[in-house]
């Protein structure tokens, strides 16, 4: 009873206060933060804090695509150089990789303050498998992506109704059937709510779970929000 009542509402003030966040940051001129994170911070958040053994192998086969994964492809201890190095298909996504990024001692402190503890590397392998796109533009051919995560983008940086509907209608058409999109921090369900039909029929395609994750004491390298997972019928 007090988990029900209590943990909603922690995972929407958290919701809301990063998004004031973004906001505040957004009336600035400066341009998207980008940070990387490691394998202990996927594994945590988005796998029940299983090993990286189970992780890997449970993912063997599988295509992957990380949305918004910001520098995490420069970073040794990411999922994205785990993966590459067992062989996994995991792409990274971000409109920033279109160029390469320019790495500099602020990058490398952004990194290392949510978590990363690895080389942060600009010439770092399986850099072909880092596109520089957005969302609602994947380089995928259809029902052919196992799972998609997210970290810090869906929702607490693109919270627009319209872009996250053609989001949405994006990753339905490359995930396969009972494939997954998983994101993280998002508030309860009820305020996830879409307000437009056409948002609510492309919602309507994924059936949708939610768990707590994040831990309250350690609030901004794993702030106390809902891991939501939208599972394509
Ligand atoms: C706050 S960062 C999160 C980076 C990384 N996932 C992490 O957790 O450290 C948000 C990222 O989303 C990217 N982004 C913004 N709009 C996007 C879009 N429409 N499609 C894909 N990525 C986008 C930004 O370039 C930025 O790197």
């Amino acid at each position: 009873m007090i988990n029900s009542t209590v943990v909603p509402l922690v995972s929407n003030l958290t919701y809301e206060a990063i998004k004031l966040g973004t906001r505040v940051y957004g009336l600035s001129s400066l341009p998207v933060v980008s940070t990387g994170r490691s394998f202990g911070y996927y594994r945590k958040i988005f796998f029940d804090n299983k090993s990286e053994h189970q992780v890997l192998s449970e993912l063997k086969g599988q295509v992957i695509a990380d949305i918004g994964c910001g520098l995490t492809p420069y970073v040794s201890d990411s999922m994205f150089q785990a993966c590459r190095r067992k062989g996994i298909s995991f792409y990274g996504i971000d409109p920033k990789l279109a160029n390469g990024f320019k790495f500099g001692l602020f990058d490398r402190f952004k990194v290392r303050v949510v978590g990363g503890e690895g080389k942060i590397d600009p010439n770092a392998r399986g850099l072909e498998k880092g596109i520089g796109t957005l969302a609602d533009d994947l380089p995928f051919e259809d029902n052919s992506v196992d799972l998609v995560l997210s970290n810090y983008a869906m929702y607490a940086w693109i919270n627009d109704d319209a872009i996250l509907e053609g989001i949405f209608q994006e990753f339905h058409r490359v995930l396969k059937l009972g494939g997954s999109v998983k994101i993280y921090p998002t508030p309860h369900l009820n305020t996830l709510e879409p307000k437009s039909d056409s948002f609510r029929k492309v919602m309507s395609q994924f059936d949708i779970h939610q768990k707590f994750a994040g831990d309250p004491l350690l609030f901004v390298k794993y702030p106390p929000a809902f891991m939501t997972t939208f599972t394509k019928r």
